[in-house]
């Protein structure tokens, strides 16, 4: 995870982002340090980098790459505003005896945004931020097969925002965000496949940590808590309001490093 110390809207790169909206330091602030609290208190093996001036949206860390075993799969940012971060995710990775593979340049890659894993697959999302032939190379680098998704509504333009697997058959997603092949394709690969409704998406829902049966996201409403209650997990709501004003919630704003 990164401090939000120089996090702050700034420029505007997807459709949550709006200059004239900004977030409020201090609640931000109090924001990441609850989830960071949260974190530990359950267990997690919190790792910090420290955050640098004029690259605010650092913070999210969980577009730095894709990790896989010892090795980390540099993003290549679409947009020129988050390119800077790159060399001190690959600084960090390097220190802490990662093999860094950098993609070649016009591979656009957003890391765990839009590169996800459930069971033997990768599924990963291109169109917005990451572009479809970056998914292959990904998909040999770490030896998986990779199911490529086109993202179709600019809300959810990372496939984070839109699709959390929570373990090797169950995934959450919204439905409006892929095409009616992408899913059917999901449909047909995940057995509990659960879709969320307008409000829980955009909430950021499917923005959420999982590990093991733990789950921590934005506040959702009574009726997916209760669902995912049901499936023996155990839901943790904070509030990620400063966050969203960015366009990221509890998943962006981490990065797993296992
Ligand atoms: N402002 C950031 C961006 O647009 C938000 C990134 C959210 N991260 C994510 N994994 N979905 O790049």
């Amino acid at each position: 995870m990164c401090p939000p110390t120089y996090y702050t809207v700034n420029y505007e790169i997807n459709p949550w982002m709006n200059v004239r909206v900004k977030p409020d330091k201090q609640k931000a602030s109090a924001q990441w340090k609850n989830y960071y609290k949260l974190l530990t208190k359950l267990k997690f093996k919190v790792h910090k980098i420290k955050p640098r001036p004029g690259l605010p949206d650092m913070v999210f860390t969980a577009n730095a790459g894709f990790l896989f075993k010892k090795k980390f799969i540099a993003s290549n940012f679409r947009y020129p505003q988050r390119q800077g971060e790159v060399k001190y995710f690959s600084q960090w990775f390097k220190r802490k005896g990662y093999e860094v593979i950098t993609l070649p340049q016009n591979y656009l890659f957003e890391g765990e945004g839009d590169a996800l894993v459930i069971g033997d697959t990768l599924v990963a999302g291109f169109r917005f931020r990451s572009d479809i032939h970056s998914h292959r190379y990904i998909g040999d680098a770490i030896d998986k097969r990779v199911i490529s998704l086109e993202l179709v509504s600019s809300n959810f333009y990372h496939l984070d925002t839109c699709f959390c697997p929570l373990d090797h058959k169950t995934a959450l997603y919204f439905p409006a965000a892929f095409d009616k092949y992408g899913k059917k394709v999901l449909n047909h690969l995940i057995p509990n496949l659960i879709k969320i409704n307008n409000k829980d998406a955009m909430n950021f829902c499917c923005n959420a940590l999982v590990s093991g049966k733990k789950v921590v996201m934005n506040n959702c409403t009574a009726k997916l808590k209760g669902r995912l209650e049901g499936l023996g997990f155990k839901v943790f709501c904070l509030d990620f309001s400063e966050f969203i004003k960015a366009g990221g919630s509890s998943k962006c704003l981490a990065l797993y490093l296992h």
